[in-house]
């Protein structure tokens, strides 16, 4: 049987490096757009990369979604079954100081892609395709816990941004008769999720500490809620959303959340950290250590809020009902926060000991 072609947008990111594992076991020839960069950086894909001169199923092209020539070139040259659009500028934080950025990727990225696929797929209706929109689109809506059916209320250039590209999906679907896809995403992570983001930071910042090599992590907003699952198994629910006889938009989540507080709890507790929370006179909280650990001295203060990490505006509350999926995609999270974390802390120990 001929293989499925897959394409995939932002195939050197978290999600990209795990859907390509999944589509290469399902037998898929995989084209991954990667980025022109001073320095390579395809860490999270090196392990399945496959040398183009000899017989591969995974081959790189440069790319940006912010040239539609470049867009609509990589379209037509790889004919693909299935497109997959995980290109974002995703960090919710540096959307506030890159607006104009995100916009012309997070937004007019995906109006480029799906006016390539309108203009070559006229006739034939073959491609399908998948775009990665988010939880963030929800906002502070009040509508919870978020549903397909929730009513949207971004609040931030980045929830701003995807809630286009969700509109244009949808559009493109139905005047054009696309089979074009949502995946509204809640939170995952994995020990392959970018250092900036909560997660990853935080067991880093810790795991730092333990070894002397950073004094203080210093973080923002402790009381925002989120509901996080794991990556590896939200990536097979994009490719089910587009395995679907109908195009169709579906929430995926697991359903429970978890304050940043938590989340900062849990790593410290799981790697024997004593401490204690304190408030200084401005009303920033701190923790300070209660004995001795690895480098971490007692009365050391290891964790504190600074206002950098605060965001001009904040989502407080997410949680996902991922009912739909469940009942027609047939697909439910497994990972619970406390595995993912502790898969994550026991990652990043491993990446540490290879480094020293
Ligand atoms: P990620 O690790 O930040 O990966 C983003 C990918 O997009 C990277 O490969 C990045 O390339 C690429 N990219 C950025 N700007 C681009 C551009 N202008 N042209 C082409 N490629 C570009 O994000 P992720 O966590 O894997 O998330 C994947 C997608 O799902 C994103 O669209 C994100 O917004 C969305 N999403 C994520 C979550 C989550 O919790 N992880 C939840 C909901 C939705 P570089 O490696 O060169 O930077
Ligand atoms: N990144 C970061 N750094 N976040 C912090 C910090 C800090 O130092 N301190 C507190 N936070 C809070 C943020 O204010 C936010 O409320 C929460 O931790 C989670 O932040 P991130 O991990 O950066 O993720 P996010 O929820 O903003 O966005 C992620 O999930 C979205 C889906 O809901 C990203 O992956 C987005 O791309 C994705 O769409």
């Amino acid at each position: 049987m001929k293989k499925k072609v897959a394409l995939i947008f932002g195939i050197t990111g978290q999600d990209g490096s795990y859907l390509t594992e999944f589509l290469l076991n399902k037998n898929y020839f995989v084209f991954g757009v990667k980025r022109r960069t001073s320095l390579i950086h395809t860490t999270r894909i090196d392990h399945i990369y496959e040398d183009r001169h000899l017989k591969p199923n995974l081959i790189l092209k440069y790319g940006d979604v912010t040239d539609f020539s470049n867009v609509f070139h990589i379209i037509s040259e790889t004919n693909p079954d299935e497109i997959y659009n995980l290109a974002a500028q995703s960090n919710v934080g540096v959307s506030f100081e890159l607006p104009e950025y995100t916009a012309q990727t997070d937004s007019i990225g995906t109006l480029r892609i799906l006016e390539a696929i309108r203009i070559l797929d006229k006739k034939k209706k073959k491609i399908k395709f998948y775009q990665a929109s988010t939880s963030e689109i929800f906002g502070n809506s009040p509508d919870k816990p978020y549903s397909e059916k929730s009513r949207f209320a971004p609040a931030s250039p980045y929830g701003t941004a995807k809630l286009y590209s969700y509109w244009i999906t949808k559009n493109y679907r139905e005047a054009y008769s696309i089979f074009a896809a949502n995946g509204i995403l809640f939170n995952h992570e994995s020990p392959r999720r970018g250092e900036n983001f909560i997660s990853r930071k935080t067991i880093i910042g810790i795991i730092n500490m333990l070894h002397g090599k950073q004094k203080c992590l210093y973080l923002g907003n402790l009381y925002a809620r989120r509901d996080w699952g794991h990556a590896k198994e939200f990536v097979e629910a994009q490719w089910k959303i587009l395995q679907q006889k109908k195009p169709d938009d579906f929430v995926i989540a697991t359903g429970k959340n978890y304050s940043v507080k938590d989340l900062v709890n849990l790593v410290l507790k799981k790697v024997g950290i004593r401490y204690i929370w304190k408030k200084d006179k401005k009303g920033f909280e701190y923790a300070v250590s209660l004995s001795d650990k690895g480098h971490i001295k007692k009365s050391q203060v290891i964790i504190k809020q600074d206002k950098t990490y605060f965001r001009p505006n904040e989502v407080h509350d997410l949680k996902g009902n991922y009912s739909k999926a469940k009942r027609i995609l047939k697909w439910k999270p497994k990972v619970s926060f406390d595995q993912l974390i502790t898969e994550m802390i026991k990652k990043e120990t491993e990446n540490h000991k290879k480094l020293s």
